[in-house]
């Protein structure tokens, strides 16, 4: 039996993907590569190159393929576009998720892990944030997130589909050889963005707001490597297969680093100095984002390992350097 990963050629797909093959797991991609890339398709994998939103596409997957569970990494990511282009990222995020359910139901598959977001939250109440906590997102990004849990829980009962969703806090660095990595087009991401400046493609970074209620002003987000991701992922299917209740979880690790912060270390990573201007709040960016992950480490087994913030932005910096272009080079 397989598993499916919709969604095989972005950030953190091929990072899971790459963790499932290691664990001898039968893998197959699909991906409709507009933003996925096919550099970061696994050769181990079987990919088909379609998108979810079309119902022929994942016929033909799930006839010719015995798929035990999906991860599903499909989505419109950017929360800034999703406030001026609702309506793409409803018809992508939320719509999508409706053609695979309905597919999975088809087809009789009864596992999906899915990717959600620490968006799902808004404006956040307290800190860390906990799983029970309010959710109010606060732009069409996080909203379609919200809705396609929701969704995935109606259907859990009506179907008998098992979920786990997966809230990430901000994704970071790459596997340790840099054979894989970050890389959106246009990017918008913190350390990608900082690394550019020693890598000779940008003359500075610009902080979003250094007004925030925080101790130095600036934004603070709870940094969580890929590859911890990754093993979330593999952790959330055998949690299924073991019976596992459907459920929602949080994957951070903890602690808070300001924007000044990460790129005084990632000065001292690249050993470069980094020009920094300071620039206007960036709409719709909390003060302080930080999770708490106690029922990821309680009830999956998930223990992250990649604790430090030095050697998350180094893993990062040694994919940059490696591909300055990212999969065009
Ligand atoms: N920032 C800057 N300058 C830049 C880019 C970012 O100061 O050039 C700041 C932002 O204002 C923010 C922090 O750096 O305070 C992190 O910004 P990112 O864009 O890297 O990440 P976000 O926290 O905005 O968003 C990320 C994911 C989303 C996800 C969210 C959940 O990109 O998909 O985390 O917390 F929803």
């Amino acid at each position: 039996m397989a598993i499916l990963v919709c969604g095989g050629a972005g950030y953190i797909g091929p990072h899971t993907v790459h963790q499932l093959i290691e664990k001898g797991e039968d893998v197959i991609i699909v991906d409709n590569l507009q933003h996925g890339h096919r550099g970061a398709l696994n050769p181990k994998a079987k990919f088909y190159e379609g998108d979810i939103r079309d119902y022929e596409v994942l016929d033909k997957i799930f006839t010719e393929n015995k798929i035990e569970a999906v991860i599903h990494f499909c989505a419109y990511i950017e929360a800034g576009e999703s406030v001026q282009k609702p309506l793409k990222y409803f018809n992508n995020n939320v719509y999508g998720m409706q053609v695979l359910l309905e597919s999975m139901v088809k087809h009789k598959v009864d596992k999906i892990v899915f990717s959600s977001t620490a968006a799902v939250y808004g404006e956040p109440q307290k800190i860390p944030i906990e799983e029970t906590d309010q959710t109010k997102p606060i732009n069409p990004y996080g909203e379609t997130k919200l809705m396609m849990e929701k969704i995935m829980h109606w259907v859990s009962r009506a179907d008998g589909i098992n979920y786990v969703s997966l809230r990430y806090f901000n994704a970071a660095g790459a596997i340790d050889d840099g054979s894989i990595g970050e890389d959106h087009h246009p990017e918008t991401h913190l350390i990608p963005l900082i690394l550019q400046v020693p890598l000779g493609k940008r003359d500075h970074i610009t902080i979003f707001g250094d007004d925030y209620d925080t101790p130095d002003g600036t934004c603070i987000r709870d940094y969580i490597h890929v590859l911890d991701l990754a093993d979330a992922h593999v952790l959330a299917v055998e949690y299924l297969r073991k019976g596992g209740k459907s459920d929602a979880f949080n994957l951070g690790s903890g602690k808070g680093f300001s924007v000044k912060e990460m790129i005084e270390a990632a000065k001292k990573v690249t050993g470069k100095d980094i020009k920094v201007e300071m620039g206007a709040r960036r709409p719709g960016d909390p003060a302080r984002l930080i999770a708490s992950s106690d029922k990821a480490r309680k009830v999956l087994g998930w223990n992250p390992k990649y604790t430090d913030v030095e050697v998350v932005i180094k893993t990062a910096w040694n994919w940059h350097q490696k591909h300055p272009n990212g999969y065009e080079a």
